[in-house]
């Protein structure tokens, strides 16, 4: 069984991981914690627990964590998830609460719980995670690998080179790309790839299973956002976007990375937030691979976005 925690911002393709993560039976969802990002933290609450209810999760401790970044001012990404965070579509309060512990503390205590190492799986801007290194260092001995949903080797989607997560909050992703843990990095490279076919959203809306219901109804919102990403396949394809990362932990042969030096930028603001992903070999005369600053980490640049899509969708229609 895979020890895992995820660390979202629900929105939309937080809420498809949830789903994916609750649902596969390979995975115990040990914990989830909430930070800012998509949403303001008490709105990414409220939607992290409406869909552990819709997917049907047992009694999962949950967390509010950071309500910002460590030094940036919150941003929105409303234009993407809409108003609520979850595509407006008017899902009802849970009756679940929150833990009474910040995110970072239960992060602790299901880390260091664990009988076999965790699979930290960030989704969102990564405040949370950043804290818990500088708090509780010593946790990371029981992570058995962080597979982050953020940054880019190529071009953004905040700005021209910064990916959303990584950009929300900078100094907190870089804190994290150098702890020394494995790190996967499952950005912008390969996010829109793993995608689900009209026809399939249709089926899923059409469920009578509040949990795969939600999953097409999040994928049909989706579709008529994406529309306007020159980046994405304006063809009806609703791309599972976080999603992908949860494949990822549970089936890493489906991903294809490099184990390359990262780091984030933070002072020029053109570029704060981009992760600056070193492709040179070493030997050569600039900062970059042989800085003992730019640690190495597994940078997705493939991916079998078939194998992803139908994991989700047999976990999900389970
Ligand atoms: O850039 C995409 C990321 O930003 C996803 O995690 C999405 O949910 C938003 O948080
Ligand atoms: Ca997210």
């Amino acid at each position: 069984m895979q020890q895992m925690i995820l660390d979202v911002d629900t929105g939309i393709d937080d809420a498809l991981a949830l789903l994916l993560a609750v649902r596969h039976p390979g995975v115990n969802l040990r914990a989830v914690t909430c930070v800012a990002g998509n949403a303001s933290l008490e709105q990414v609450v409220r939607n992290t627990l409406t869909v552990l209810d819709a997917a049907g999760a047992g009694d999962i401790p949950v967390a509010a964590g950071a309500h910002r970044p460590l030094l940036s001012e919150a941003h929105s990404a409303a234009h993407v998830h809409g108003a609520d965070g979850l595509g407006d579509l008017g899902l009802p309060e849970s009756s679940r609460t929150v833990v009474p512990l910040h995110a970072v503390e239960l992060l602790r205590r299901e880390i260091l719980a664990s009988p076999t190492p965790v699979t930290l799986v960030p989704l969102a801007p990564m405040t949370n995670i950043a804290l818990l290194v500088r708090l509780y260092p010593e946790v990371l001995d029981n992570v058995e690998r962080i597979v982050f949903m953020g940054g880019s080797a190529s071009v953004g989607n905040a700005t021209a080179v910064a990916e959303f997560n990584t950009w929300h909050d900078p100094e907190a992703a870089e804190i994290v790309l150098t702890s020394g843990a494995p790190i996967t990095m499952y950005g912008l490279d390969v996010f829109y790839a793993v995608t689900i076919p009209p026809e399939d959203i249709v089926r899923l809306a059409a469920s009578p299973e509040p949990g795969t219901q939600l999953a097409g109804r999040l994928l049909q919102h989706l579709v008529t956002v994406k529309g306007s990403e020159v980046r994405v396949a304006g063809d009806g394809h609703g791309d599972i976007g976080d999603a992908g990362a949860v494949c990822a932990a549970i089936d890493p042969d489906g991903l294809s990375t490099t184990h390359l030096p990262v780091r984030v930028s933070l002072a020029d603001p053109l570029t704060r937030g981009q992760t600056v992903v070193d492709h040179r070999t070493a030997g050569h005369d600039q900062a970059g691979a042989g800085d003992p600053l730019f640690r190495r980490i597994d940078v997705a640049l493939g991916i079998n976005s078939a194998r992803y899509a139908k994991l989700f969708l047999d976990t999900i229609t389970r």
